[in-house]
């Protein structure tokens, strides 16, 4: 081993866990992002270094290639399509992870020994399945591909019969690595295996799945790091790969499901509970204009602001802000209800509320703010539906049925800002909206948010 190649594996391994640790808390995130990118580099320096390399030539031009969609990849994609993103990016880990297996096995099959053999079985096992899978993920969320759980007679059971049958094969290879049919067949339907298991699994559910994915791309690096010998990636993987299990299982519980359910439960379709659309049918609901807004809010006390989605949307993080600071100024008290899944991907409500500077002690994760609801004047709901959907409550036959939610409903008054009565991402209707405590203000949410700063008494 080349010491100076370790030794900058060594620094890149401790900057990624100092990196991770970094992301925990939206204070220190931007320094874990940037301590990353530093690991990264030194990750990436120590494997340029690497005697086996003949020629730089592929190497450089795969660079310029890879990082010019990289750049363009984070220019052009809104922060609202961040999970399609990131689904994209599994997919492309997996591949890579696949791929750098079958080259290995290709060059060196027949003298594998078994350890090697297993490592390389199981990163083409997992990095095959996290491929299609991804790939199906990404169509689901972007709409290319039924966002609703597809389903049939025996998935279950037949997702786990293909299961073992790769897991055989994968047994079969590390004791006989001279199989080859078998290792390439075992690919063929790692890659089956990865649509099977995604297709059942409702779009509502994706964001568990990436993260699960996630994780997997994780395994299969760190698998790649066996194979190769190569440290740095048996570290950065296992992290990935536990990381990431550990964020699907805190945004299953989030959404108060078990994590076997997500998985296994076919749920989580868009519109699929008639019982949840039809109870709101036939209801009023009050419009207030944007000036009944600034009265209700400059007569408050306390306030608690809930974004959502449709804050993301309209970009209204600063004029969220604005507001903010002017209710502070005239006495009020303001909070703000932080809903693990709020938004499209995790922690997308604090990164956009970060960015416009938005104190961090006025920050509330919903399970440390949701007993203040019943003692705040106004809740003023910016973009969130889903997410404050007092049905998940209380009726069982709604989809959301379980998942905790901002209690608006308790305050003294409840302020939405939306465009329209459209449906959030469960696509179910809100009764929250028709509740008596509750005004309705119809627009998009920068617009009106900076009408009721003017408004402002
Ligand atoms: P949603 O339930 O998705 O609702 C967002 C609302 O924002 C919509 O009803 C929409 O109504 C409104 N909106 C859109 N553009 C707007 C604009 N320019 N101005 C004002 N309002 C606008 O949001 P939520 O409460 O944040 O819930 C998130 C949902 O996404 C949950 O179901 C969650 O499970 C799911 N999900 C979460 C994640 C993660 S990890 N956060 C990832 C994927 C999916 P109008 O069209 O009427 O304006």
């Amino acid at each position: 081993m080349n010491p100076t190649i370790e030794l900058l594996y060594l620094i890149g391994s401790v900057l990624f866990v100092m990196g991770l640790r970094g992301l925990g808390h939206p204070e220190s995130a931007r320094r874990g992002v940037i301590l990353s990118e530093f690991g990264m580099a030194f990750a990436v320096a120590g494997t340029l270094l690497h005697p086996h390399i003949v020629t730089y030539k592929w190497i450089a031009i795969a660079a310029v290639i890879g990082s010019g969609i990289g750049i363009a990849m984070s220019a052009l994609i809104p922060m609202t399509k961040m999970p399609e993103r990131i689904a994209l990016s599994h997919a492309f880990g997996g591949l890579a992870a696949a791929l750098v297996g079958v080259v290995e096995f290709y060059n060196h099959g027949h003298h594998l020994d078994h350890i090697k053999a297993g490592a390389i079985s199981f990163e083409v096992l997992f990095g095959g399945l996290t491929f299609t899978g991804s790939l199906i993920a990404f169509g689901k969320l972007q709409g290319i591909v039924p966002g609703r759980n597809i389903t049939y007679k025996f998935q279950n059971q037949s997702n786990i019969v293909v299961f073992l049958l790769t897991v055989a094969m994968m047994v079969t290879v590390t004791m006989d690595p001279s199989q080859s049919v078998v290792f390439y067949c075992m690919m063929f339907v790692a890659f089956l295996l990865g649509v099977l298991l995604v297709i059942p699994i409702g779009g509502a559910d994706m964001p568990v799945v990436v993260a699960l994915l996630n994780s997997y791309a994780g395994l299969a690096a760190s698998a790649t790091g066996f194979a190769l010998g190569n440290n740095v990636l048996i570290i950065a993987g296992a992290l990935d790969g536990a990381s990431g299990f550990i964020l699907s299982v805190v945004m299953s519980r989030a959404m108060n499901r078990s994590f076997a359910n997500v998985l296994f439960g076919a749920f989580g379709s868009a519109g699929d509970s008639p019982a949840a659309v039809a109870d709101s049918e036939g209801k009023e609901v009050r419009e207030a204009s944007v000036g009944d807004a600034a009265m209700l809010l400059s007569g408050a006390t306390k306030v608690i602001v809930v974004p959502g989605y449709g804050m993301a949307v309209a970009q209204a993080q600063h004029a969220v802000r604005e507001l903010g600071e002017k209710l502070e100024e005239n006495g009020v008290q303001v909070s703000y209800c932080i809903h693990p899944v709020a938004g499209r991907m995790p922690g997308h409500m604090n990164v956009l509320l970060a960015e416009a500077n938005v104190p961090y002690d006025q920050l509330f994760e919903l399970d440390e703010i949701n007993d203040e609801f019943q003692h705040a004047d106004v809740a003023l709901v910016v973009g969130a539906n889903d997410t404050v959907n007092p049905a998940a409550k209380h009726n069982e036959s709604s989809p959301i049925y379980g998942m905790p939610v901002a209690n608006c409903d308790l305050a003294g008054a409840c302020i939405v800002l939306k465009r329209s009565m459209n449906a959030g991402f469960a696509g179910i209707e809100n009764e929250l909206f028709t509740s008596e405590n509750t005004v309705m203000t119809f627009g998009d949410a920068k617009v009106t948010l900076e009408s009721i700063i003017e408004n402002l008494i």
